[in-house]
């Protein structure tokens, strides 16, 4: 089978990951690497390898394309790009592996469809859970309607991050707008946290490829860091079946917990296990791998459906490229993709962000003590209201 030509868009952060993965990973026998684009060269960890393949490296989109042409555009570039880059790339002939999240600003999710549905071109949107085969056999059977109806979905991580992580990048890390005023709206929940937030809706989907779209959306945000945007988020959203999802995060906690997560339904559960210390209780089962997916049906039956992380941050570029050469496979596209940006545009502009004054720094790291216990209680007894009562507390101790 003849490798389907690829152009790497962005190979300097997360792209780098793309370049091992053509170089190294299952696609080094699926795909041939016809360009990179790239205006930063120098950050890309393996650019000099790329120069010795003779790979053409680009400044821009517009310059690949004036004599180039790619089955496949692989982009990792900041969130404001992606709008302009994926329609860019499908009017030039490309199908299109866009980085999470599909885009910053809502009004655009119309004009990517249109483009796709003109270009006969398809949009794959790099949330690599929803590729893998655990999250896509659990989603399977909440179809199939073994679990019956959701009552209670939620998630916790705490992944404390340091200024360097705030300050990297190319001036758009935690920024609500870039220099020219376009949304950005990086945040915990979009970027670093986004995979989460995402499954909530995409496993609420009614179909393999689609989420659900919540019909209630309340947020409380929080700012420790020295950022525009938020770095702590819990949000709940209601959807129409009746069932309550909460999303509880922070970058600015002194305790770390990995992904947790446990969706209730009417005839089970579903939960990802993680038995390191500090992490909750119910996530807790010591027969079971830290990372993996557990149904446990109320009729005593559990079902082992592996560790999503599994696959690596990368196997969708080898299943997108399989797909070009006719494999049928399951993926997240704009509409799958496009209901965790419309409830972060909703999140943006009807709640405000609070700002943390009580503040302890270690090693670079903003943390805002006793945070972590408010939000890993509140996985347990999801409430509203707890972050702000935690925030307004502190701020009056700050005062005394
Ligand atoms: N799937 C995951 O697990 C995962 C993890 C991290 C980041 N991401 C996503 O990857 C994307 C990039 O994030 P990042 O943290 O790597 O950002 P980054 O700023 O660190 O890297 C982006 C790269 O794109 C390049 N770039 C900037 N403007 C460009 C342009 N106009 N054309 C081509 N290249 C351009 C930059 O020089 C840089 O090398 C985001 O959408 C982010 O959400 C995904």
């Amino acid at each position: 089978m003849k490798k389907i030509d690829i152009v790497i868009v962005g190979a300097g952060g997360f792209g780098k990951f793309y370049v091992d993965e053509c170089f190294d990973g299952e696609s080094r026998e699926l795909v041939n690497v016809v360009g990179v684009v790239e205006p930063y060269p120098e950050s890309c960890p393996r650019m000099q390898e790329i120069i010795e393949r003779k790979i053409p490296v680009y400044s821009n989109l517009e310059e690949f394309y004036r004599d180039n042409e790619a089955r496949l555009a692989a982009i990792a570039t900041p969130i404001g790009f992606h709008t302009e880059q994926i329609i860019y790339c499908m009017q030039h002939g490309s199908d299109v592996l866009c980085e999470k999240p599909l885009c910053a600003d809502e009004a655009d999710i119309q004009k990517i469809a249109e483009t796709e549905k003109k270009t006969g071109k398809t949009l794959t949107v790099g949330y690599q859970w929803s590729t893998s085969k655990a999250i896509l056999d659990a989603k399977k059977d909440i179809i199939s309607g073994i679990y019956g109806k959701p009552k209670l979905l939620k998630t916790l991580t705490l992944w404390p991050r340091d200024e360097k992580y705030f300050s990297r990048s190319t001036g758009w890390a935690g920024k609500i707008y870039d220099k020219d005023g376009r949304p950005v709206y990086d945040s915990i929940a979009n970027n670093a946290c986004a995979h989460y937030l995402h499954n909530l809706f995409f496993m609420l989907g009614k179909s393999m490829n689609t989420s659900l779209m919540p019909d209630s959306v309340y947020a409380e945000l929080a700012r420790v860091n020295n950022i525009e945007n938020f770095d702590t988020a819990v949000i709940k959203c209601g959807f129409p079946a009746g069932a309550d999802a909460w999303f509880i995060t922070s970058h600015a906690t002194a305790e770390t917990v990995d992904p947790v997560l446990l969706y209730e339904f009417e005839k089970g559960k579903i939960l990802l296990v993680n038995n390191s210390i500090g992490a909750p209780e119910e996530n807790h089962m010591d027969s079971y791998i830290n990372g993996e997916i557990i149904g446990i049906l109320n009729d005593g039956r559990v079902i082992r459906y592996g560790i999503p992380d599994n696959g690596g941050n990368c196997r969708k570029l080898a299943l997108c490229a399989k797909r070009i050469m006719g494999e049928k496979s399951y993926f997240c596209g704009t509409e799958g993709a496009s209901v965790q940006t419309r409830v972060i545009n909703y999140i943006q502009k009807n709640f405000d962000i609070m700002q943390v004054h009580r503040v302890k720094k270690t090693d670079g790291f903003k943390v805002a003590e006793g945070m972590g216990a408010v939000l890993c209680k509140l996985y347990s007894e999801p409430k509203k209201g707890e972050l702000i009562n935690f925030i307004e507390k502190e701020d009056k101790n700050e005062r005394k």
